[in-house]
């Protein structure tokens, strides 16, 4: 049954995966077209634990062996650094109890905590040692006042943690012993106090945490309750019945004050809660059950908090990321009044949790002391009554799930894992608040998505590591100059939180909905709307975050009426590029004002150019480039780019400059060729948002290549064009292939991509036919083309052997072994391109399994290898002609 179950859950996955909502990143900045700041120290890794303190204008570092201390402005100007590593008895000690020197006998600095003023909590895993210690922020040194670090930071530096510091109490989630077996979610005071957990699968089942923080629930609070910590972890399911393990994420809570109980829950918890956190998709009955980070949206009122975490599915490897948002009121009811579940033993000494309906203790087990409990002189968890403390023990989990704000995700992404995410609550210029969710991926990107009251728009995708690699941390300072910082492995990365000015025209500004940019109409230019210097008022900004482009002037610029004027020789083909950012846009192109009809004549090339093939006198004309974009219900249609495209007479017969081409094509009338009138990359100009309305001045006007000219073409490219010419197009066979690479005008063909690729495709084409004429004339082949060649050259060379030799896949082997005992044919330009012998001998027939085998055999069989390598190879020439 459990199969079954799988099965349909394995169906949905595909369901989810291929038909699920998804969004997708509208436009992508790469690593080149953003210059982000970047530290790294050489020999130092695993910058993983970063700590802002703004008033300071400080980000700490903390990494391996090292903690640095950079400038929030500028993260590549180190003000401080402090080394900390591991005395060598200690790496001693930790190498000969199993761990690699180099990869665990570090010390990887986990937390690092702002304690008071003057000082910075530190703590390092230590060589599997954990210790911690006061880092002096007066001289950015360690004040040597080890503590042991036990419970604030894990033994093993791949193992989960999380920390947070609250009044100058370090409250932490990690492991506690050297095998990383023994959970813990504990809070250390000054006066070398520790409250902990309950060593107890019912209370932490495998967790892997990944977030806490305070919730300030007293400040205000009527009936006087306390403040509370919130833990978020995955962990291992105890309640539903699986084969294997089910994770469930969680969310956690302990009450500040707690002291732990008299003689039930001594220095234990007694206020330790968790429940299920939901994050689903309930349409397609689809479970994200692995949260990975979360964010908390504080607010004033704490009951508006908003709760952000980042999941996937325990089936991870589908590729899809879900982000659900939790609302804190919800979160409390669930704490504060809803059922406990309870462990029940059934038949066969199995156990099952069930919802408790029993009657609850009072006071409220798990609850923080309130004003009520004070009137009954409960002034302290001491002083809570043995039920109630014993209740708790046994019942730390929750019935009630903490459903996501509109009972599914807020946003989902396909292809992308997310690691970490940072919210910035924004109001825009239309008054409203928008959620701006920052969200890090494991391979080194950044998305940067907004939440809408309908769903949810992914504004851009921002590479921020060069090669791909987690990012493992990250910040958002929410101060005058907004930067991300991201930590990974490699790395410190600092990031604008938005890239208004990479939108060149107001239609690109408006459609990327992004609540921090706005069209000033007056600069006609996208700005950053909280860094705009003055807001005098005949400034008029539009900012639309329907994506409503409307309110864009619309004056077409005059310069749009002047297309880019292309002339090509009847024959050829041209490419016309066209840059389109936008991921959502729909392009599309018009001739003569019509748009145009796919085509084997016309190809739509994968970056939006349009590659015409062979253009005829019909295909003159007026070409243009346009994207469609749909939003706010609307189709918003803009000309990125136009041509005039023009034949110029062909006087005398043309040079073709792909020549390659006549071999297959002797007729040189009808030969193709290639120029590149509009060559591409046309955003190395610095204008990355491409042609736009405004700017098309951007395609750069480089000359055509003097092709149409031959006059021209022989000044330029010397008299061995003009020799070429008159070679008859029967004499070019294989053998002129390789000067005509090193024929000036082939490199300028390489300049281009597409054309390259044809070039080579036609080369290949003519090796392998070269390659299938010798296999046939070896009898490599089977069948029809044996006959064929009998039929030719007459049977009486039959090495029969020698067929079954290489039918049976050994051919690779036999050319090691020609160099090593025979020396190379005088023949070998067609063996040496490889192609012929290896792929054509196996023929589809190697298999790998006895593979092997056989490859001994040959080496032991040596006959063979004389009669596959003795065949003279003119007659592969001969065969080709
Ligand atoms: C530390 O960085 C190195 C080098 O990038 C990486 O191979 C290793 O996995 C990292 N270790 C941890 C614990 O993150
Ligand atoms: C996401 O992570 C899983 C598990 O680590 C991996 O198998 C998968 O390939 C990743 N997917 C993407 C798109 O990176
Ligand atoms: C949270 O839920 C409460 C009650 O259900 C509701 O009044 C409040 O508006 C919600 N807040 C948010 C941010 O959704
Ligand atoms: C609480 O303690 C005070 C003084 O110790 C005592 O007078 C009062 O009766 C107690 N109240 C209750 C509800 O036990
Ligand atoms: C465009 O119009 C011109 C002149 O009106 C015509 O010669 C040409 O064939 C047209 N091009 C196409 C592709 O229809
Ligand atoms: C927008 O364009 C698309 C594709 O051309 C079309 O299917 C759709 O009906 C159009 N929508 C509106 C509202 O015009």
């Amino acid at each position: 049954m459990a199969l079954s179950m799988l099965g349909v859950f394995l169906g949905l996955l595909l369901e989810v995966s291929t038909h699920g909502p998804s969004s997708v990143p509208r436009t992508l900045w790469r690593h080149e077209d953003v210059s982000l700041l970047e530290f790294s120290e050489p020999g130092v890794f695993n910058y993983s634990t970063l700590l802002l303190n703004e008033e300071r204008g400080a980000l700490y570092v903390g990494a391996r062996d090292a903690i640095f201390q950079l400038d929030i402005n500028d993260v590549s100007i180190k003000n401080n650094q402090v080394l900390w590593k591991v005395p060598t008895r200690d790496v001693t000690l930790c190498t000969l109890k199993g761990k690699s020197e180099e990869a665990d006998c570090k010390n990887y600095i986990q937390v690092l905590q702002v304690l008071d003023e003057e000082h910075l909590y530190v703590c390092g895993t230590h060589a599997f040692q954990p210790l911690c210690d006061y880092l002096s922020l007066k001289d950015f040194t360690l004040r040597g006042k080890q503590d042991d670090g036990r419970g604030k930071c894990s033994f093993d530096p791949t193992q989960s943690f999380t920390t947070v510091m609250v009044d100058g109490e370090l409250y932490s989630g990690t492991a506690y012993n050297f095998l990383g077996s023994e959970p813990i979610i504990s809070r250390f005071s000054r006066p070398q106090s520790l409250l902990r957990t309950e060593y107890s699968t019912s209370w932490l089942n495998e967790p892997r945490f990944v977030f806490a923080d305070v919730i300030r629930e007293g400040s205000n609070s009527l009936d006087g309750d306390d403040d509370k910590v919130y833990y978020f972890f995955t962990e291992v399911s105890v309640e539903y019945e699986f084969f294997g393990k089910l994770l469930i994420p969680r969310i956690a809570r302990v009450c500040k004050g707690d002291l732990g109980g008299q003689r039930t829950l001594q220095k234990k918890w007694t206020s330790f809660l968790k429940a299920k956190l939901v994050c689903s998709m309930p349409e397609l009955n689809f479970v994200f059950n692995v949260v990975h980070d979360v964010f908390i949206v504080k607010t004033s009122d704490w009951r508006e908090t908003v709760i952000y975490g980042i999941f996937t599915s325990q089936w991870g490897n589908m590729g899809l990321s879900a982000i659900c948002a939790y609302n804190m009121t919800s979160v409390d009811e669930v704490f504060s009044k809803g059922k406990y579940m309870q462990k029940a033993t059934v038949e066969q000494s199995h156990t099952k949790w069930v919802q408790y309906n029993g009657i609850t203790p009072s006071p409220r087990p798990g609850a923080c002391i309130n004003n009520q409990n004070r009137q009954q002189n409960i002034t302290n968890s001491l002083l809570l009554p043995d039920k109630t403390l014993q209740f708790v023990k046994d019942h730390p989990l929750m019935a009630d799930p903490v459903l996501p704000i509109g009972h599914g995700p807020r946003l989902t992404a396909k292809d992308v894992n997310y690691t970490q995410i940072v919210v910035e609550r924004v109001t825009a210029l239309d008054n409203n608040v928008y959620d701006v969710l920052f969200t890090a991926t494991d391979k080194g990107f950044l998305h940067k998505s907004v939440v809408f009251e309908g769903g949810s728009h992914i504004i851009e995708e921002i590479q921020l590591l060069e090669n791909p690699q987690p990012i493992k941390t990250l910040l958002l300072s929410t101060k005058k100059d907004r930067f991300l910082y991201a930590g990974s492995d490699s790395r410190v990365v600092q990031s604008p939180t938005a890239f208004c000015d990479k939108y060149m025209t107001c239609a690109d500004c408006v459609l990327a909905r992004d609540p921090y940019c706005a069209w000033e109409t007056h600069a006609a230019s996208c700005i950053n709307i909280f860094q705009k210097q003055d807001s005098r008022p005949h400034r008029k900004y539009i900012q639309n975050l329907r994506g409503d482009a409307d309110d864009c002037p619309s004056a077409r610029p005059r310069s749009m009426d002047r297309p880019q004027q292309v002339e090509v020789k009847p024959g050829s083909s041209v490419e016309l590029a066209c840059s389109v950012r936008s991921n959502l846009a729909q392009v599309f192109w018009k001739v003569n004002d019509s748009i145009l009809k796919e085509s084997p004549h016309f190809l739509l090339m994968a970056d939006s150019a349009l590659l015409i093939y062979s253009v005829t006198p019909q295909n003159q004309g007026r070409y243009e480039c346009w994207i469609l974009e749909f939003a706010a219900g609307k189709n918003f249609t803009r000309m990125l780019a136009s041509y005039v495209l023009r034949l110029k007479r062909p006087e005398v017969l043309p040079v073709s400059s792909v020549e390659i081409i006549d071999v297959l094509n002797p007729d040189p009338s009808t030969s193709r060729t290639t120029t590149t009138t509009a060559p591409r990359g046309n955003n190395d100009n610095g204008n990355p948002a491409g042609p736009s309305p405004l700017t098309p001045s951007t395609l750069s006007s480089v000359p055509p290549p003097p092709l149409t000219r031959p006059a021209t073409t022989a000044n330029v490219h010397g008299t061995k064009s003009d020799t070429k010419h008159y070679i008859p197009p029967q004499s070019s066979d294989s053998q002129n292939q390789g000067p005509e690479i090193k024929d000036p005008r082939a490199e300028y063909l390489q300049n281009d991509n597409s054309k390259a690729l044809l070039f080579l495709f036609l080369l290949f084409f003519l090796l392998f036919l070269c390659g299938l004429a010798y296999n046939c004339y070896m009898q490599y082949l089977p069948g029809p083309c044996l006959r064929l060649r009998n039929a030719m050259l007459g049977s009486q060379k039959k090495p029969q052997r020698e067929y079954a030799t290489c039918e049976a896949g050994l051919m690779d082997v036999l050319p090691e072994k020609r160099d090593r005992n025979e020396p190379p044919h005088q023949n070998g330009t067609l063996r040496d391109t490889g192609y012929e012998t290896e792929p054509e001998c196996g023929n589809g027939k190697i298999l790998s399994n006895g593979y092997e085998e056989n490859r001994d055999n040959v080496s032991k069989q040596g006959p063979y290898d004389v009669n596959c390598e003795s065949q003279p190879i003119e007659y592969a020439d001969a065969d080709a002609s």
